[in-house]
């Protein structure tokens, strides 16, 4: 059965590579699982004054997050860290106490850079909190993207093979863990 994933973009800039993975990851993963774009970049930041009269936005992500069977993360590197978009999106959802829309999801991680290591550092730090958080968290395969435009069609399909057996590998891990888990 199709399985629905929140997916959640650290990068809010229209030409984000981190955007363009997802699309790949999208098209490599249909029929298999639905992904649904949840916008982060209406949230405010966190403040804890905000929940005596919650941000429609925020009670939007945590049930949109909440109703999805898996979450599928996409970060940037950003000094050696995750994308600060995410961390807010993360507090939000991890109050009120007790309610939070992350504690026992199905998990994945990945990111692209145009750096070597493909966002390894920041996704490293993002895996931590994300424990922190009590979701269930893809142990592998890992996915560091060094993101190379020529690998990929405007389309969102990926024209390199070896990139796209990589990213099919990724995606159908996935599927199987959310399947299992969910
Ligand atoms: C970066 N970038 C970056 N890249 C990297 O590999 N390691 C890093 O530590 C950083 N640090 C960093 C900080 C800031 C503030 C910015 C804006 C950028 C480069 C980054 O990987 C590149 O801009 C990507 O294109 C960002 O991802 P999106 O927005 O294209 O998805």
């Amino acid at each position: 059965m199709t399985k629905s994933i929140a997916v959640l973009v650290g990068s809010l800039r229209k030409g984000a590579i981190n955007l363009s993975l997802a699309h790949a990851l999208e098209k490599l993963a249909e029929g298999k699982l639905k992904f649904h774009y949840v916008e982060l970049g209406d949230l405010p930041l966190y403040n804890e004054d905000l929940w005596a009269n919650p941000p429609a936005a925020v009670l939007r992500m945590k049930k949109e997050v909440s109703e999805a069977d898996g979450i599928l993360m996409l970060t940037p590197e950003y000094n050696r860290s995750y994308a600060g978009v995410l961390k807010n999106a993360m507090d939000w959802g991890s109050r009120p106490y007790g309610q939070s829309c992350w504690k026992n999801k199905p998990t994945a991680v990945t990111g692209a850079s145009p750096g070597a290591i493909g966002a390894a550092v920041g996704q490293a730090r993002l895996r931590n909190d994300l424990a922190s958080l009590s979701t269930i968290l893809m142990p592998g395969p890992e996915a560091y993207i060094q993101w190379k435009p020529e690998a990929y069609g405007a389309d969102g399909s990926v024209t390199d093979e070896n990139t796209r057996a990589f990213l099919q590998s990724f995606v159908d891990h996935f599927a199987s863990f959310v399947e299992k888990l969910s």
